[in-house]
């Protein structure tokens, strides 16, 4: 083989891999591109070499020198690709792998339980209506829960079967988990003197089997308005201005006599629904003795007082018909509040 032909393969040869190397946009390519090249057994510079011998002896020298020249430019050009690459680090080098085109992975956003939203809403609507927001504990005692409130000691509605009592221990007075929200109407009295205008919202507890309209636990909302000249009909002002706002201009609502011990007359408040009527609490004209058990004079002032279901306010707005649903805790359900 004559030396000029020689050359020429060198020369061929060293652009081929520059091109190739330039070309390289990732570690992988680049590799295999040093293989084809560079790699010891059978790389093109490799089979170059053995091409060496054939060159006439005269020649050798000059085809050994410019053979030598050669593998060390191929060499560099492959070091100086493979540390470009590497500062170019790998996203750019293995082009655009973020595609901005593609929709997003939509996130789901978690709410207010129903329950919560609900009595947002009555305080919203109430604090309208001048009301504002008491609050009491949910484990109460005797005091609070009957005897301020005319419930006295023979009363049913002290029954341990109808109540959680706590064991307080012995030497302790008894404690219990609120049966109604009314504890609140003796703690606010108790602390401010008249005139009163709240409503406080809050769970309340009692032993029943949960069913569609039962549930041991769930929600209450107390009024209590105390001033000097307060009728049945402001309580039903109130009563009808509420559900207006809440259930919508549209609602009916209707007042039956009733008894409840710490009002005088009471009343038990419905709602009309899907052709029914649909109790939804009590009320009534705050009964003299709880005044007094609170240290307000009776021939002062006078006041009402109702106590609504929560759950069964909103299952009427929303159509729900078993108040289970809204402790069950299943996202579906959840999902549509
Ligand atoms: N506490 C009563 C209950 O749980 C509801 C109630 C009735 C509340 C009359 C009142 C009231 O404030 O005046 O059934």
């Amino acid at each position: 083989m004559a030396l000029a032909e020689f050359l020429q393969q060198l020369d061929d040869l060293a652009a081929a891999a520059d091109h190739a190397f330039a070309a390289a946009g990732d570690p992988e390519t680049l590799e295999a591109a040093r293989v084809e090249f560079l790699g010891a057994k059978q790389g093109r510079l490799k089979s170059v070499q053995k091409q060496l011998g054939r060159v006439p002896k005269e020649d050798k020298r000059a085809a050994g020198m410019r053979f030598n020249e050669v593998k060390a430019a191929v060499e560099n050009a492959f070091q100086d690709r493979a540390q470009q690459l590497q500062s170019q680090g790998p996203q750019q080098a293995a082009g655009p792998q973020f595609d901005p085109t593609l929709p997003g992975t939509p996130l789901s956003l978690g709410r207010l339980h129903p329950i919560t939203q609900t009595i947002e809403e009555l305080k919203d609507i109430m604090g309208r209506l001048g009301f504002s927001v008491a609050e009491g504990p949910e484990i109460e005692d005797e005091r609070h829960n009957f005897e301020a409130l005319n419930i006295p000691r023979e009363h049913p509605a002290r029954d341990p079967l109808d109540n959680f009592y706590i064991h307080g221990g012995s030497g302790f007075p008894p404690l219990l988990l609120r049966s109604q929200t009314s504890t609140v109407q003796i703690r606010v009295m108790e602390n401010t003197p008249p005139p009163v205008r709240i409503i406080s919202l809050g769970r309340v507890y009692r032993p029943d089997t949960a069913d569609a309209t039962h549930y041991p636990m769930f929600h209450q909302m107390e009024g209590l308005l105390v001033d000097r000249h307060v009728t049945l009909a402001d309580l039903k002002s109130v009563l009808r201005l509420f559900a207006a706002s809440y259930l919508g201009g549209d609602v009916h609502i209707r007042f039956r006599p009733s008894f409840f011990p710490f009002t005088e007359p009471s009343v038990e408040v419905d709602f009309h629904w899907n052709d029914q009527w649909i109790e939804f609490g009590g009320a009534g004209m705050v009964d003299p003795n709880v005044l007094r058990a609170v240290g307000y004079d009776p021939e002062q002032v006078v006041g009402f007082a109702f106590g609504l279901g929560v759950e069964r306010l909103c299952m009427r707005r929303h159509g729900v018909t078993d108040i289970r649903e809204f402790y069950k805790n299943d996202v579906r359900f959840l999902h549509q509040f």
